[in-house]
């Protein structure tokens, strides 16, 4: 058995012609808060969607404590429920309550029955802050509390791992100091996270790792100490000037 959660071995995507990501390598370990910064097209997302199985690899393999999730044969809502995954644009069920969403995976997937689904469900309600709003709809609420249900139901589902893909970006500025609040919160508790963030302050200060992805490739990583502080590639300092200019 594998002693990574998650090993990335020369992982490769492809739409048609082009060529996305291309021969990354990373591990995931328990407790690890990984951030991934890059530019915009610099196949960030997609490296997310092929973690979670949302895209199908063009080459190379992600273990899974030492299965290749990315073969045949793996059941990809079981896998989800273990590595978990929060978007962008939140993706709550619209026409259900902010309740009925943190129990809906639970129900099909776990097979909990209703009254221990609810428990746990209001639960993670409650450590978003969200509790007081579980039969509000999701069109009742802001961005930010959106966003803090979206967490909530995948915490739910007790994953190993969370990916997160901007869970910031959607927001009005207002709200995104309480979605990283939350975050950080999880980092501080253990939680193992691989972050795709713009949000720098973050990526420095919460993480145990950054990693730069330049035109689908892993160009640096390391403590983000060293990679904010003393960055090794000339790539790397671009892309940190631009955004501290920008
Ligand atoms: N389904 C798809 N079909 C074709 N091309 C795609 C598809 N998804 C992504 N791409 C392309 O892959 C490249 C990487 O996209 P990706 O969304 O992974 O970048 P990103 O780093 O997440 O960017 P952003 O910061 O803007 O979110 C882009 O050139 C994009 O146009
Ligand atoms: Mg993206």
């Amino acid at each position: 058995m594998s002693e990574h959660i998650l090993e990335i071995r020369h992982l490769g995507k492809a739409f048609g012609a082009h060529e996305v990501l291309r021969d990354i390598d990373f591990t995931v370990d328990a407790g690890d808060v990984i951030s991934i910064i890059g530019a915009s097209g610099s196949g960030k997302s997609t490296l997310l969607r092929c973690i979670n199985l949302l895209e199908t690899p063009t080459s190379g393999e992600i273990l899974y404590h030492g299965t290749n999730v990315a073969g045949r044969g793996v059941s990809a809502a079981k896998y989800r429920s273990r590595v978990g995954m929060v978007f962008q644009s939140f993706n709550l069920f619209n026409n259900m309550t902010v309740l009925e969403n943190c129990m809906v995976g639970q129900r099909k997937v776990l097979g909990r029955g209703k009254a221990e689904a609810q428990a746990q469900a209001v639960a993670y309600l409650n450590k978003v802050g969200m509790a007081p709003y579980i039969y509000a709809k999701p069109r009742q609420l802001s961005g930010g509390q959106k966003q803090r249900v979206a967490i909530a139901r995948a915490l739910a589902m007790e994953p190993e791992v969370l990916l997160f893909d901007e869970p910031t970006s959607a927001l009005d500025p207002e709200m995104v100091g309480e979605v990283l609040a939350v975050m950080q919160a999880l980092a501080n508790d253990g939680m193992t996270m691989l972050v795709v963030t713009h949000e720098m302050a973050f990526a420095r200060d919460v993480s145990s790792r950054a990693v730069f992805m330049h035109e689908g490739v892993i160009c640096e990583q390391g403590a983000p100490a060293a990679l904010f502080g003393d960055p090794q590639r000339q790539e790397t300092r671009d892309f940190l000037a631009r955004f501290r200019s920008a």
